[in-house]
């Protein structure tokens, strides 16, 4: 078996090599075609692999490619998880947005679509090369719109990940008071925009309404991914749980304000940082036995996409929360668009679970964010200026069409080099 990992470069490789090491029983035997335009960094992330499987007897075998033929010939999963442009390309996602006002956000807003139309052509490229029975696991963002892309051209075989519902479930049962491994939650919607009123404890679904009512809202500990403070003030407000980006819809104009004053975008912050990374990570992969322990992306991101190759591989109809075809599971939103959902992975891939429809505080809201998510795909895939201008308008965080204008005239000219479909 061979599973293909494109972008493995990255800064969340450790973590994947962590996700890898954890099943490698059930994946024994298999090779790791690890691709990445990056050769040095690809370098780094090959060896603390190889490294760190020989020191805990993991039988996978390692190789390196900066050619995507290579990596993809006869791969059964290919695992997307890289970020077309780099930190660069993000920082102009983020700041191009906020000149104009609106929220400057990697993955959410016009950011995440300036993202799309640089990462689709990739995705399509890679679906196109890769063998036509593979599973596309991808986490390249934004990840429900380059899922629907790659769907609904190549007719490939894809899943999208996204491992936040995890991180956000564990924030709420830290606000809740609840021990996090015994609570499930029913996240449904779009990716990076859902919503859970059903949370259950042990199998027992909570009374959220009268649980949220006794919370206080606690003050501050914000950080780059979770605002408790405000989450609590919404999920009182909704009377169920918004996810972490729910924020940007519902506090956008203070967010604008706070980013503006904030002066650095987070892809800087990144850039910042990132070499002192690299460098601790190419020191830890030459000792005897690696183990670094302060990695991007934290504990889950890499259990999480390994366990779903794991359950599509080993046909383990298993209960994972993925983003997929929707076929009426979220019953507010159109059959054939790409929900974020609990399913059923197995081998024939996930099957979505009967989830009904969305809460109504926020069905009008996921409505227009799936009806945006569509257009930009379409932009995405096409090339064409008039559908991108339409995603932008249709986009809630945008209120005028002259403000859609801007931020497409300098989206484009600034990302000309990784957008051929627009040339
Ligand atoms: C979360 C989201 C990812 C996103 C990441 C950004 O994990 O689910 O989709 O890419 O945050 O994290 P960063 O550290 O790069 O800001
Ligand atoms: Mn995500």
């Amino acid at each position: 078996m061979k599973i293909a990992i494109i972008g493995a470069g990255s800064g969340y490789m450790p973590g994947v090599i962590r996700g890898l090491l954890h099943r490698a029983g059930d994946l024994a035997g298999t090779e790791l075609a690890c691709h990445d335009i990056d050769a040095p960094h690809l370098d780094v992330m090959t060896r603390l692999a190889r490294n760190m499987f020989a020191a805990r007897g993991a039988s996978f075998t390692v190789t390196a490619h900066t050619g995507l033929e290579a990596a993809l010939d006869g791969a059964s999963y290919v695992f997307t998880t890289f970020r077309p442009g780099g930190l660069a390309a993000r920082h102009l996602d983020e700041s191009i947005p906020l000149k104009h006002g609106v929220v400057g956000q990697e993955t959410a807003g016009p950011g995440g679509f300036l993202m799309a139309l640089r990462s689709v052509p990739v995705l399509l490229e890679i679906a196109g090369a890769a063998p036509p029975d593979a599973w596309i696991v991808n986490y390249t963002n934004p990840t429900n719109i380059v899922t629907d892309a790659v769907a609904r051209t190549t007719g490939a075989r894809v899943i999208g990940l996204c491992d936040q519902f995890a991180g956000d479930t564990e924030m709420w049962a830290g606000l809740l008071g609840l021990p996090f491994d015994r609570l499930e939650a029913d996240w449904i919607g779009l990716n990076h925009a859902t919503w859970a009123s059903r949370v259950r404890l042990d199998g027992t679904e909570l009374d959220l309404p009268r649980l949220l009512a006794d919370l206080d809202v606690p003050g501050g500990g914000a950080t780059p991914w979770r605002d408790p403070s405000r989450m609590v003030e919404l999920a009182k407000a909704l009377g169920f749980l918004p996810n972490s980006y729910a924020k940007y819809y519902f506090f956008h104009d203070d967010v604008v304000r706070e980013l503006r004053e904030k002066g650095t975008t987070r892809a800087q912050d990144i850039l910042a940082m990132l070499p002192a990374y690299y460098e601790r990570i190419d020191a830890e992969s030459r000792a005897p036995d690696p183990d670094p322990s302060r990695e991007r992306g934290g504990g889950e991101h890499g259990e999480f996409a390994v366990d779903v190759i794991c359950a599509l591989h080993r046909d383990e109809n298993r209960r994972m929360i993925v983003n997929t075809r929707n076929g009426g599971a979220v019953s507010s939103l159109d059959d054939d668009a790409i929900v974020e959902t609990p399913a059923l992975v197995g081998r024939s891939g996930p099957v979505p679970l009967t989830m009904g429809p969305l809460p109504a505080p926020v069905r009008g809201l996921t409505q227009a964010i799936h009806a945006y998510e569509r257009l930009a795909s379409d932009a995405a895939v096409t090339g064409d200026r008039r559908t991108a201008l339409q995603a932008l308008m249709a986009h809630p965080f945008v209120r005028s069409k002259h403000t859609a204008e801007r931020i497409l005239d300098e989206g484009l000219a600034a990302h000309r080099a990784h957008l051929p479909q627009f040339a």
